[in-house]
């Protein structure tokens, strides 16, 4: 049925109209200004599209949220081509629509998957109900380069722990209704010197072992698209190349949805000194796997008419497209309910689970004397500090477009709410608001910086911000990026707090107030000094939407910090790239002096995150000393809450390769699970450690292999876990 209802309709295509099906442009309706970012004209490129939709020419848009507009111009795409195909409607739909989760890098420090696939799954709900059909997400590319902006949108340094968030997050899209996109295929993050789509050069090592497992795990989830990657790898575009995009991805991977390519990157084809032209780019795109170009303006599938050797690729690729349309009911009803879109927007339901998401995100960095969770009770006053306090668009971090900036709740409004009328909670910004240090292509979606108030003094507000700490009882501290320092176009050369913001915490520090800071950030920042100053440092992300009162729940104890860091948290840039899973090499004692000028360790080492109580780990056992090399063992630990309250850890296990074909790294994840413990409770966790997590990909064999070795184990709340056993594989 399905595929006689392609083939009849693949068969009424003309080449032009089947160029059309492969072909996605941008619909940006912009406050009427002209971006050079993107060189679009606010009042051509719509018009020109929507021609296109007239002509049959148009397979899929993007960037449109309201349903209204979805409806009008999925009205103008039916009634414009003879055969009546609407269009798939794709947008980024990264951490919610409406209501804003925390950022995806902030979700993957839960180590929660379950939370994960609810917060999706709610943002799979938000647009399906607009219209929206298929997210550009999970973001699934491994960043071990913190100068590298969009470390904020994965899962961050780890390949274990990066394939259970990709695959929670395909579940929980695909589950709510829309067709998820991991994305950027592959091995973005690898972008030299962290820099936005420069090249990445991995080894077939790195790439099987370290790079590709999250894409894997998305395609084994079921991901119906993959979005292909800017930059170059190993020479190649990723987005022209036919070993990643046809060998891997569907010859070995056996992967069935569509391609679609990163914004202009068939075009690109061209200015990477690939293709020799627009009509050459867009033939070796669809000959490489490409089978939607996602376009702002002249698709280079324009001129796939005139590309007769590639009949056959456009002819399969037309019915990837056809399909998804669909299995998606698109076909069928192409039209969404206004007034219903308007009441799943609304739903109050949605805002308490991004707020419980934003409580398991947060990672206790540092509680020196337990200075967290503060007793309101026993407070008088609190004053809180500094611009992102305050920022209801920070708040909520960037990728986010349909936001409601009137719902968004600042860390400072939590705090307000949460220490009631008791307590005197005063606020005062502290330092300039940092000018924006480069024009940020995604301002034009608003949520554009306030100006410092008018006659603003920086002495005179700085020493204001100190009085109110000194004359308070806490002072809480909210320092970290502003929301357009990362993400997309925004790398940088140093980790380091972006403007006067240090210089605000340490005066506040020298007051003797207790201390509280607050980061809000997306990558590792420059805390040296913090940590040896500050009792009591939380690192919130950017939270969402509901994002202040999930902070005050954890400030004020309502809910116990469990989030663990999803990357290595280096010292200073100059460590960079630093990442735990690494191999021995030479002099391991030398480990910690590999540096003369600083210490070789990180500041916080990956899977470190505290909380309100104490575990304690014991038992650690193997269900076999020794296994074949085709068995599977179970790990055991016990682990005991020895605190005074219920508290969640994130129990983690780690493998070590002793000899083999290959030095291994000295330890690698392999397990982990989020448990919630009473005080005093202890509970045994049991893991499966099988031929799957002990093979590694050889670069001499060229293939997966698994060696008769013996694997040290270690099991607990870090990477620096203590707790160890042996096992012998034979
Ligand atoms: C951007 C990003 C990609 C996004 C796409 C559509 O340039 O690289 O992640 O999904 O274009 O906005």
């Amino acid at each position: 049925m399905t595929e006689e209802r392609i083939e009849a309709m693949l068969a009424e295509l003309s080449p032009a109209e089947k160029a059309g099906q492969l072909t996605q442009y941008f619909y940006f309706k912009l406050p009427g200004e002209v971006d050079p970012a993107l060189g679009v004209d606010a009042g051509e490129q719509p018009r020109a599209v929507e021609a296109a939709l007239g002509r049959g020419g148009v397979g899929s848009l993007l960037f449109v949220a309201d349903p209204a507009e979805t409806n009008r111009l999925q009205r103008l795409a039916i009634e414009g081509n003879p055969h009546g195909i609407p269009v798939l409607f794709g947008f980024d739909v990264i951490h919610g629509l409406r209501t804003i989760f925390p950022v995806p890098i902030a979700m993957a420090a839960s180590w929660d998957p379950e939370t994960i696939e609810r917060g999706q799954a709610v943002a799979a709900r938000e647009a399906r109900a607009v219209g929206i059909h298929w997210t550009f997400a999970p973001m699934v590319d491994i960043a071990r380069d913190p100068r590298w902006g969009r470390i904020i949108e994965g899962a961050g340094e780890d390949p274990f722990l990066g394939a259970a968030v990709a695959a929670a997050q395909v579940r929980g899209f695909q589950g709510g209704g829309i067709i998820a996109g991991p994305k950027h295929f592959a091995g973005y993050g690898a972008s030299l010197g962290g820099r936005d789509y420069d090249e990445a050069n991995i080894s077939e090592y790195e790439l099987w072992n370290t790079y590709l497992p999250p894409f894997r795990a998305a395609v084994e989830a079921g991901a119906g698209n993959i979005m292909t990657a800017y930059m170059d790898l190993n020479g190649v575009p990723a987005s022209g190349s036919h070993w990643l995009l046809t060998k891997v991805l569907r010859d070995t991977w056996g992967f069935t949805g569509f391609v679609v390519s990163d914004a202009n990157a068939v075009k690109s084809l061209e200015t990477h000194g690939f293709a020799a032209d627009p009509a050459d780019a867009g033939a070796r795109g669809v000959l490489a796997g490409v089978d939607l170009e996602m376009a702002v303006s002249e698709p280079a599938y324009d001129h796939l008419p005139g590309v007769p050797e590639a009949a056959d690729a456009i002819d399969a690729s037309v019915r990837r497209i056809l399909a998804a349309k669909l299995r998606l009911g698109v076909l069928d009803e192409p039209y969404v309910d206004e007034d219903r879109a308007r009441e799943i927007l609304a739903d109050p339901q949605h805002r308490a689970v991004a707020r419980e998401a934003a409580r398991r995100s947060a990672v206790l960095l540092r509680n020196e004397g337990d200075v967290l969770p503060l007793d309101a009770a026993a407070l008088g006053s609190i004053a809180v500090l500094g611009p992102l306090a305050d920022s209801r668009r920070d708040t909520i971090g960037p990728w986010v477009f349909d936001f409601d900036l009137d719902e968004t709740v600042t860390v400072l409004d939590g705090i307000r709410r949460a220490a009631g009328d008791g307590v005197r909670v005063e606020y005062a910004q502290g330092i300039p608001v940092t000018q924006r240090v480069f024009p940020s292509m995604f301002d034009m979606f608003g949520g554009n910086r306030p100006a410092d108030p008018d006659g603003f003094d920086p002495a005179l507000e700085l020493a204001s911000a100190v009085d109110l700490a000194a004359a308070s009882d806490v002072a809480i501290v909210v320092l970290g990026e502003y929301q357009n320092m990362i993400g997309e176009s925004a790398s940088r050369s140093s980790l380091e707090l972006p403007g006067a913001q240090l210089e605000l915490l340490q005066a506040v520090a020298a007051t003797g107030t207790p201390t509280v800071l607050l980061v809000m950030n997306g990558r590792p920042l420059d805390l040296r000094w913090a940590a040896g100053h500050v009792p009591a440092i939380l690192d919130v992300w950017y939270p969402g939407s509901q994002g202040g009162n999930a902070v005050a729940d954890l400030l004020f104890g309502a809910a116990a910090p469990g989030g663990k860091l999803p990357f290595t948290w280096p010292r200073t840039a100059g460590q960079i790239p630093m990442f735990y899973g690494h191999t021995r090499s030479h002099e391991p004692q030398n480990q910690y002096r590999r540096y003369w000028d600083e210490e070789s360790t990180p500041l916080f080492p990956f899977g470190h995150g505290l909380t309100y109580s104490t575990f304690e780990y014991a038992n650690l056992s193997v269900s076999a000393g020794s296994a074949g090399v085709d068995d599977e063992v179970t790990v055991s630990v016990d682990v005991t809450n020895t605190g005074g309250r219920e508290a969640p850890e994130v129990v983690q296990l780690y493998l070590h390769q002793r000899h083999g074909r290959a030095s291994r790294p000295v330890r690698e994840l392999k397990g982990f699970t989020r448990v919630v413990l009473a005080a005093g409770e202890t509970r045994r966790v049991t893991f499966t450690v099988g031929p799957e997590q002990r093979r590694y990909w050889h670069a001499a064999v060229r293939d997966w292999v698994l060696d008769a070795t013996t694997f040290d184990v270690w099991a607990g709340g870090s990477s620096t876990a203590e707790l160890t056993t042996t096992f012998e594989v034979r």
